[in-house]
């Protein structure tokens, strides 16, 4: 690892989970804990970049040279990455982005009305920003590398492949289970152009460098066409 191996460039991140309001006093989220992404984001920063960190709801301290963009919701979220993608050359897609949102928010508090009656929740789909980012022009003409992250339950890496493919990026990294919500280590498998890789279970810090270094081999190679 060397504090040069992403000089020059801008590294962008999302993290975390998003929340997505029901009233004001209530919304839907998940377990993310933004812990690989913040990790990410300080070896990127280690390794030179200037990063920014686009960060859901999340119980973390800022890594020390990072620039931090607070959101909640998944449309707040691709507001502030599509501020962010014109400066970047890298965008590495960690957040636990929320599938749905209700439909929509009520005004005030919903309230029991005393008849048992059950509120209903209505559902519409959220944007895919890395799939929104992917297909942007930039990316498209290679001048921003995207990297996805998948969280799965079961064939890890039959999904990986296929989520490579559908969300349109050239890296995409799967989370080896069990489930690594909130937990200090976690083990990755890089699936990309020239096959399988595995870095073993360590750190979430030791394996972002780790991955850091692997993303800057990609980019030289990307780069050298
Ligand atoms: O589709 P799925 O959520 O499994 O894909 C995971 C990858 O896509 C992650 O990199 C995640 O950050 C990103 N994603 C996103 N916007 C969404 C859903 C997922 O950027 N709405």
């Amino acid at each position: 690892f060397s504090p040069r191996l992403l000089a020059g460039e801008q590294v962008l991140i999302t993290a975390g989970p998003t929340f997505e309001a029901i009233d004001p006093v209530r919304g839907i989220t998940n377990r993310s804990s933004g812990k690989m992404g913040f990790a990410l984001a300080r070896a990127a920063r280690e390794a030179g970049a200037q990063v920014t960190l686009v960060a859901g709801p999340v119980a973390l301290a800022t890594p020390r040279g990072v620039q931090r963009l607070d959101v909640e919701s998944a449309q707040d979220m691709l507001g502030a990455v599509e501020q962010c993608v014109p400066h970047a050359s890298v965008f590495i897609a960690t957040a636990a982005v929320a599938d749905w949102r209700p439909a929509a928010v009520a005004a005030h508090k919903i309230k029991k009305d005393g008849t048992g009656q059950l509120p209903q929740l209505g559902f519409i789909e959220n944007p895919d920003i890395l799939a929104t980012v992917a297909a942007s022009r930039r990316a498209q003409e290679g001048a921003l590398y995207c990297v996805g992250f998948a969280a799965e339950s079961e064939n890890l890496l039959e999904h990986a492949r296929a989520k490579r493919q559908r969300k349109g990026v050239p890296l995409l990294v799967g989370n080896i289970g069990p489930a690594t919500f909130g937990q200090d280590d976690n083990a990755l498998l890089l699936v990309d152009e020239a096959g399988v890789q595995e870095l073993p279970r360590a750190s979430k810090h030791a394996l972002a460098r780790q991955l850091v270094a692997e993303l800057a081999r990609r980019l030289g190679a990307a780069r050298a066409g």
